[in-house]
């Protein structure tokens, strides 16, 4: 049998490197894990306590309404006007997702089909550039190779080249796995640019709340006149360390949310009444706890920038996310970063993600993800200075 809408999906990068992992692990070796951005950190335990409580309760055994619950819906617009300045109707501004992947897949479908274009930065969180594909759209890939003004004249320039006009542009700062961060200027620029040339801004804001050394990541919506151009995504994944519990949220462009919850009528009944009612725990709740998942994720940064800067392998700090986004060591460039990454495994009993993996442009590159304790991340600075010295 042909499987016409998803045969073109190419094999997925990491695999290779996480077969080496599973086998090493096999044959009894210890690897510290930093490839795989899955967080860690235990949800907070009054999220959880919540989610217990709830769970007892028949009531919630039923099915869930679609958008999310209004209690929900208002929580994200509370969190938005307290964290952003922002404004949101929560009924017809904000809808629940299950998980910021599902929000942007289902909402690429309401936004393009066969024939249009859509521009995504590149190297990119791969469904950034799988959602439009598997909507039939074109891809247009935006080198992100800098800093957010070079994006944005790459960006001018891909967008004035194409025709038809793209319909879409997928954005998402603090970027992984670049983590390339932005400042407000710049979605002043991206706001009045969609405005002037009548196309739409899609911003996943996964790592909203993961931000070091006093950076506040800004959102789009903050823009006076932003939510006539564009949507945001928001996450309890990685700020809340809720990953498995797979909730997030699409707020901003009423239309956009409108069409979106319409698809989903049809598509699904919500996330479970449990985890819904624990996550407005969370967003009413939770700054406190997310202020110390940040610092877990800072001590690590430290732990491993800090340690490989001492083996010789300078690592600019990012300001924001849970990655680090690394230069291979010089002498290693033409090795290429799968080549490099596969030979972690063995020499340094370390995992990491080649940049390749996140396309052409990642190449020269390896993302570590902050998934593993301090402890465990010295470790692996002693893994790959040993490496490093073996050449
Ligand atoms: C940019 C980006 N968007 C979305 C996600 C996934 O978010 P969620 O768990 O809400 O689907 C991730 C997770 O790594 C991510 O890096």
């Amino acid at each position: 049998m042909e499987f016409r809408r998803i045969s073109h999906l190419p094999p997925y990068v990491f695999a290779e490197v996480n077969a080496l992992k599973l086998e090493a692990r096999r044959a009894g070796e210890d690897i510290i894990d930093l490839g795989f951005g899955n967080p860690d950190i235990p949800s907070s335990p009054d999220v959880v306590e919540k989610l217990v409580e709830a769970v007892r309760n028949p009531r919630n055994h039923r099915y869930s309404q679609s958008r999310g619950l209004p209690n929900l819906r208002r929580a994200i617009a509370d969190r938005y006007a307290r964290r952003f300045g922002v404004y949101l109707d929560p009924e017809t501004e904000a809808i629940t997702t299950i998980g910021a992947k599902e929000g942007l897949s289902h909402m690429l479908w309401t936004l393009v089909q066969p024939g249009d274009v859509a521009l995504v930065p590149e190297p990119s969180y791969p469904i950034h550039i799988y959602a439009p594909v598997l909507a039939g759209a074109e891809v247009r890939r935006i080198p992100l190779s800098g800093d957010a003004d070079g994006f944005f004249e790459a960006m001018e320039q891909a967008f004035l080249d194409s025709w038809p006009r793209p319909r879409v542009i997928i954005t998402s700062f603090p970027h992984n796995p670049t983590t390339v961060c932005v400042d407000l200027s710049f979605w002043e620029r991206m706001v009045a640019f969609a405005k002037q040339h009548d196309t739409f801004i899609v911003h996943d804001f996964a790592y909203a709340d993961v931000a070091f050394d006093g950076y506040v990541p800004p959102s789009i919506l903050e823009v006076p006149g932003a939510k006539d151009v564009a949507v945001e995504l928001y996450t309890l994944t990685k700020g809340h360390s809720m990953a498995g519990w797979r909730v997030g949220f699409v707020v901003g462009n009423k239309d956009v949310v409108g069409a979106l919850a319409k698809l989903k009528s049809y598509l699904d009944y919500g996330t479970f009444q449990p985890i819904q009612i624990a996550s407005i725990i969370a967003l009413n709740e939770g700054d406190e706890y997310v202020g110390e998942v940040n610092d877990v994720y800072l001590g690590r940064r430290d732990a491993l920038i800090d340690g490989l800067a001492r083996v010789g392998w300078e690592i600019e700090k990012p300001k924001g996310t849970m990655f680090v986004w690394a230069k291979l060591p010089e002498g290693y460039e033409s090795m290429g970063s799968l080549e490099f990454a596969k030979r972690l495994i063995p020499e340094a009993k370390v995992a990491v993600s080649p940049g390749v993996g996140f396309g052409q442009h990642g190449e020269g590159y390896v993302r570590f993800a902050l998934v593993e304790n301090e402890e465990r991340i010295r470790q692996a600075v002693r893994g790959i200075r040993s490496f490093l010295e073996a050449g």
